[in-house]
């Protein structure tokens, strides 16, 4: 029997069933277990989102450590893991679609103003607004990984102008790719669009700061599904109290839930959603974890083990 510990913040005993019942689906000698509780120091693995990682030191026979999504900061942050216990993360065709849909939801909303139509039904005005001409436009896509690039080429094909940004040089059809800090300033002051789906590490802690939003041209629109700390919060919204920005859609915050005082409440046109662009969906991520589990169990390296140097 692998026992599996299990803590996935913000959610109830029955997703953590739902769980059991997809992994055992796959696995069936293995067994679910709270992180919280005692049986969890008998874990071999431990299946994790935004977990107390102090409850990790009880495990003296734990092999390695499950993303429950496809970003891994909230292990890897604070350096507590040792290097020696693989981590690994979802990678899930499902997610990048689901992603895609949020973008491209949020930049339709955005140039086909969506706010405007349903302000002008509450008052039943029967007019036409400003349309922006798409053909114009240029989206910035930051980090084209595993949901960035299909993003990017499904905005593309939807008749977008899009452009991308990695770490290494790509080479997707229909996409310009740039990279290095050449290719961020180049995406910086030519995007009318950005969107951030960036993992978070140090090198990509606070990258849309002040002098960012300075450079991008007068009138974008910002979106973030990365991570919050992409974000310096206090100059985005001066950004967007000024009208540099015209619009920012954002999925992801510096604190989550996002605290009922914080300003981006008030602030109109800041759009906000409860990290719910792409959702890990047990349906389809449930296989490759099982099989991740079965690889730590017989000391394999999973598929997906992030590398540890680059934090993703
Ligand atoms: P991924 O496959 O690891 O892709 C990351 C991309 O970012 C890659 O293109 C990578 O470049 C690039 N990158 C990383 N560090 C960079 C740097 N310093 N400079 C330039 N480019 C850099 O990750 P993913 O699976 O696409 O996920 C990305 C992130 O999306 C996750 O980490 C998570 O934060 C976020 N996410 C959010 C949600 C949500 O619901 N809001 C859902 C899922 C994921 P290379 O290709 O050269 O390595
Ligand atoms: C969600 O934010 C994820 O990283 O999967």
């Amino acid at each position: 029997m692998t026992i599996v510990a299990f803590y996935s913040k913000g959610t109830s005993i029955e997703v953590q069933n739902t769980w059991s019942k997809r992994l055992k689906f796959y696995y069936p000698s293995l067994k679910l277990v709270p992180l919280l509780s005692e049986e969890a120091k008998f874990a071999t693995v431990a299946l994790l989102w935004k977990a107390p990682l102090n409850y990790l030191n009880k495990m003296t026979r734990i092999k390695g450590l499950i993303s429950l999504g496809q970003g891994v900061d909230h292990i890897l942050n604070g350096n507590l893991i040792p290097e020696n216990i693989p981590v690994v993360r979802i990678v899930d065709p499902y997610m990048a679609k689901s992603m895609s849909h949020w973008v491209l939801l949020s930049i339709l909303n955005i140039i086909r103003d969506t706010y405007g139509y349903f302000s002008q039904e509450n008052t039943k005005i029967y007019k036409p607004r400003d349309e922006k001409n798409f053909l114009s436009l240029k989206i910035g896509v930051y980090g084209i990984g595993a949901i960035g690039s299909v993003v990017a080429k499904d905005l593309s094909y939807m008749g977008f102008n899009v452009q991308g940004w990695s770490r290494t040089k790509k080479k997707i059809k229909t996409i310009t790719c740039l990279s290095g800090s050449e290719g961020f300033q180049a995406l910086i002051t030519n995007s009318d669009i950005h969107v951030c789906l960036l993992p978070l590490t140090p090198s990509t802690e606070n990258i849309f700061n002040k002098h960012k939003f300075i450079n991008m041209k007068k009138g974008s629109c910002f979106i973030n599904a990365g991570r919050g700390e992409h974000v310096d919060e206090n100059h985005l919204l001066d950004s967007c109290r000024s009208g540099h920005i015209s619009n920012a859609v954002l999925d992801v915050y510096r604190n989550e839930p996002l605290p009922k005082n914080h300003p981006f409440w008030k602030q109109d046109n800041i759009r906000l959603w409860p990290h719910v662009a792409a959702e890990t969906n047990p349906e389809t991520a449930a296989k490759q974890i099982a099989n991740a589990i079965k690889c730590l169990d017989n000391n394999i390296v999973p598929p997906n083990t992030v590398d540890r140097t680059l934090g993703y």
